[in-house]
């Protein structure tokens, strides 16, 4: 096994032409025998494709994921909502008929939001929509009475440092994308304390706003004062800067009651389909049980988690077991930054070497459109071939960065091959942390066609007569 595994392993390196120095493939030249053996999925592929979107499984993964999140609703690290969801979802793997399944302990975060207001005084009275951020601190219980200074930039804010003192610092940051403006939220504060402001107010990061805030992390630098800082929405940032502009001195009264509790255990909810040959061979499917505590959790990660328990209950349905074992990892505390996962590896760092595959959805289970691949050069077109499989669901897209993935950015930045979902979502970040993160935001055809996906991708590689590559095995002109 082992010396036909490096054989055919020198015969890929040999067929990857020109990797060019923007990373893109100009062409795979894969064995033959590779690309035929992948070919040779396209009947099973369309039994898991009949099955999830026109037969017993049609439906399922949507009303499974209705049924959890109007039973529990949110689920933030550190609160029994999310243990109990953790609970079902064993019990709901176990119930499946699925492997292994358990929960793996890990100490997570606990912030509590409490009441929060934020009411502009003057010059007139308006009450603010508002949501405190991920370990904000409160303020006292009579709030934090000052006046505004209104920034578009960090850099605007420096220029203007001398006028910050004492005053609540907000920023009206133009959107330019999530990656690049979440620095306001996420830094917003220290920067804030640093020129001496006693609060901060981020406008949320959003292309879109029908007056919606957006929480989300934030953390403090070292040797900079605490300061409470929330979101607000886009249309009250505009406003409070036109006030400014138009020479008016604002005031506002925020009242913060968010706190941090000391660290609590949580799981990892892990189920598996135990590979019938190399069971020890792992690949994951993922997505992250945690949420934000407004909304439901529907769409982050709800339908993430979902289509991961869905891809395994519809394989065991159909008695399809691969030579690998097809783990799914239900992550805790995502959005406490990566808390479950980074536990997950730590526990794990002796089986990496054992991880063919990791994938993850975390943004957004829309209508398919195939796969955000990170890892080799031959890997990338073995995951081409096996994106053609999907043209039944019309999601054979496939498209390479660096890493990919929130949790699974662990291992994929360095070096260990995944993929992450991608689906039609420019309205994710809409949705994203908000109370309008419930179950409207999710469509029952298209989960059927996601889980679909994620079953067919997980099975074809767990199955292959090679492991997946990792190395990029560049040949050079
Ligand atoms: C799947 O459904 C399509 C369309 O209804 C049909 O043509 C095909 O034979 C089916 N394949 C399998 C393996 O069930
Ligand atoms: C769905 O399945 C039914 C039978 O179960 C079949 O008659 C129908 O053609 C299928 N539709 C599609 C779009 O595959
Ligand atoms: C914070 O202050 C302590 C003590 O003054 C110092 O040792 C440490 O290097 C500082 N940390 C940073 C990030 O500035
Ligand atoms: C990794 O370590 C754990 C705990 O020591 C052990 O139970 C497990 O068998 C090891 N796995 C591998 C693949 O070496
Ligand atoms: C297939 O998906 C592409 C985008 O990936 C889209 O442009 C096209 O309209 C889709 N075709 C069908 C038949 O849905
Ligand atoms: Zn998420």
């Amino acid at each position: 096994m082992l010396i036909r595994q490096i054989i055919v392993t020198l015969v890929i390196a040999l067929g990857v032409l020109c990797d060019t120095a923007d990373n893109k493939i100009e062409e795979c030249i894969l064995p033959e025998d590779l690309v035929n053996e992948i070919a040779s999925y396209a009947p099973t592929v369309q039994k898991i494709i009949n099955t999830s979107i026109n037969g017993s499984f049609k439906g399922i993964t949507y009303n499974e994921l209705a049924y959890f999140v109007d039973k529990f609703g949110n689920r933030i690290s550190g609160s029994q909502n999310l243990e109990d969801a953790i609970d079902f979802m064993i019990k709901k793997s176990s119930a499946s008929g699925l492997d292994n399944v358990h929960g793996e302990e890990v100490k997570v975060p606990h912030w509590i939001r409490g009441s929060e207001s934020a009411t502009m005084i003057e010059p007139r009275t308006k009450s603010l929509t508002l949501l405190g951020l991920g370990n904000s601190v409160g303020t006292p219980p009579e709030g934090i009475l000052a006046e505004v200074l209104v920034v578009k930039s960090f850099d605007e804010l420096n220029a203007k440092a001398g006028q910050a003192k004492g005053k609540i610092v907000v920023y009206n940051q133009d959107y330019i994308s999530y990656g690049q403006s979440v620095a306001y939220r996420g830094q917003g504060a220290t920067a804030a304390a640093k020129v001496g402001g006693v609060a901060s107010l981020i406008r949320s990061i959003t292309p879109f706003s029908l007056n919606t805030p957006h929480t989300g992390m934030q953390s403090y630098k070292d040797n900079v004062t605490k300061i409470p800082t929330a979101c607000i929405t886009v249309e009250d940032a505009h406003l409070l800067q036109r006030l400014q502009d138009e020479g008016y001195t604002i005031k506002i009264l925020l009242k913060m009651e968010a706190q941090t509790l000391p660290d609590v255990t949580s799981r990892n909810v892990v189920a598996e389909i135990e590979g019938s040959k190399q069971p020890e061979k792992v690949v994951i499917v993922s997505g992250h049980i945690d949420s934000w505590d407004v909304g439901d959790g529907a769409m982050d990660d709800g339908g993430g988690v979902f289509i991961s328990w869905g891809a395994l209950a519809l394989l065991k349905n159909l008695n399809l077991k691969p030579k690998r074992t097809i783990r799914s990892v239900f992550w805790t505390a995502e959005e406490f930054g990566y808390v479950g996962a980074f536990g997950y590896a730590q526990q794990h760092q002796n089986e990496t070497d054992n991880f063919v595959f990791l994938m993850e959805s975390d943004i957004g289970t829309f209508n398919p459109v195939g796969l955000e691949y990170a890892g080799g050069a031959t890997g990338y077109c073995i995951v081409q071939e096996i994106a053609k499989l999907l043209a039944p669901i019309n999601a054979t897209k496939t498209r390479q960065s660096p890493s990919v993935g929130s949790d699974i950015e662990i291992w994929t930045g360095n070096g260990i091959p995944g993929a992450s979902l991608d689906t039609e979502n420019d309205k994710y970040f809409w949705y994203h942390h908000t109370p309008a993160d419930t179950l409207d935001a999710e469509d029952s055809v298209s989960l059927d066609k996601n889980t679909a996906l994620w079953a067919s991708v997980a099975y074809v590689i767990a199955d292959l007569s090679i492991d997946f590559p990792r190395d990029s095995l560049k040949t050079k002109h």
